[in-house]
C-alpha cells in the first residue's frame, strides 16, 4: 500500500506546519505527516519551513535569530488569514507529544541544507527518544552529511535522502548514507525509477504530489509513499482503486 504523508500537515487547505494543519491531515486519513525543523536562537527545534519567518508568519527575520519565546508570539497563519490568531510556530517537542498516542508516521525534515545548525541531529533525535517515536519516524534532509550524522547517533531511526534532481541509480547512492528511502522531486520519479529502486530494497517517496492522475499512477506503480498538500484527495483516490 502506498503510504500518504500530509505535507506540512494539510498545507493545501491549512496554515502549513501548524498544529491545526497536522490535526487536519490525520483527521482526513493521512498515514503520517511531514514537517520541517530549524533551530531557534536558544537552540530549540522548531517547526517551520523557511530559514526566515517572513513568508508564513506576521514577523520578520531569521528563525536562528529569534528565541523560542519570540517565535511563539508570532501568528503562523499568515498564508490563511481566516485562521489568523489560531496557531503559532510549534516546537518539535509539542508535535512529538501530540503524535505519541496516534498510530501514524512522522517525517521530520532537517532544514539544514542552507544554514548549519550545530547539533540539530542530536537535539531532534533526543526528542524522538523522549517520546519513544523511533519506529515511526523518518529523518529526511537535502543535507546528506546530516543523514550520515543521524546514522551514527541512532542507526535504527529510518533515514530518507531528499533529492532535487534526477540521480542515476539513486538507490545505490542511498545505500552509501545509508538511507532506506529516497524522496525525489515528483517529476524525477517515473515508473521505471520506482520499480528499479524498490527492487533493490530502497523505497521511493516523491514530493510534493498534488495531481490526481499522478497520485493514481504512483499508487498503481506500487510506490512506497508520497507527500501531498491534499491528503484528503490522496485518501479518496486510494480507496477508489
Ligand atoms: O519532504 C519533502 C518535501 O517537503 C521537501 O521539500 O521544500 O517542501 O520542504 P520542501
Ligand atoms: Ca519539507
Amino acid at each position: 500500500m502506498t503510504i500518504i504523508f500530509g505535507h506540512r500537515g494539510a498545507a493545501g487547505t491549512h496554515p502549513e506546519n501548524t498544529m491545526p494543519s497536522f490535526q487536519a491531515a490525520i483527521d482526513l486519513g493521512a498515514d503520517g505527516i511531514e514537517l520541517d525543523v530549524h533551530l531557534s536562537k536558544d537552540g530549540i527545534p522548531v517547526v517551520i519551513h523557511d530559514e526566515t519567518v517572513d513568508r508564513t508568519t506576521n514577523g520578520t527575520g531569521y528563525v536562528k535569530d529569534l528565541t523560542y519565546a519570540e517565535l511563539q508570539q508570532l501568528d503562523a497563519c499568515f498564508l490563511f488569514p481566516e485562521w489568523s490568531g489560531k496557531a503559532s510556530v510549534p516546537s518539535l517537542e509539542q508535535v512529538a507529544e501530540w503524535i505519541r498516542p496516534l498510530n501514524v508516521k512522522l517525517n521530520i525534515e532537517l532544514k539544514n541544507d542552507r544554514i548549519h545548525y550545530g547539533q540539530i541531529e542530536e537535539k531532534v533525535i533526543s526528542i524522538i527518544g523522549k517520546y519513544t517515536l523511533e519506529s515511526r519516524v523518518i529523518l529526511s534532509s537535502f543535507n546528506h552529511d546530516s543523514l550520515v550524522a543521524c546514522y551514527h547517533i541512532s542507526p535504527h531511526i529510518e533515514r530518507g535522502a531528499l533529492i532535487h534532481e534526477r540521480l542515476y541509480q539513486s538507490w545505490e547512492y542511498a545505500k552509501t548514507i545509508p538511507a532506506a528511502s529516497v524522496h525525489p522531486y515528483y517529476l524525477s520519479a517515473d515508473q521505471s525509477m520506482i520499480a528499479e529502486s524498490q527492487a533493490h530494497g530502497v523505497m521511493v517517496r516523491p514530493y510534493t504530489v498534488n495531481d490526481e492522475q499522478m497520485m493514481k499512477d504512483l499508487m498503481k506503480a506500487g510506490c512506497a509513499g508520497f507527500f501531498t498538500d491534499y491528503p484528503e484527495m490522496a485518501v479518496r483516490i486510494r480507496k477508489s482503486l
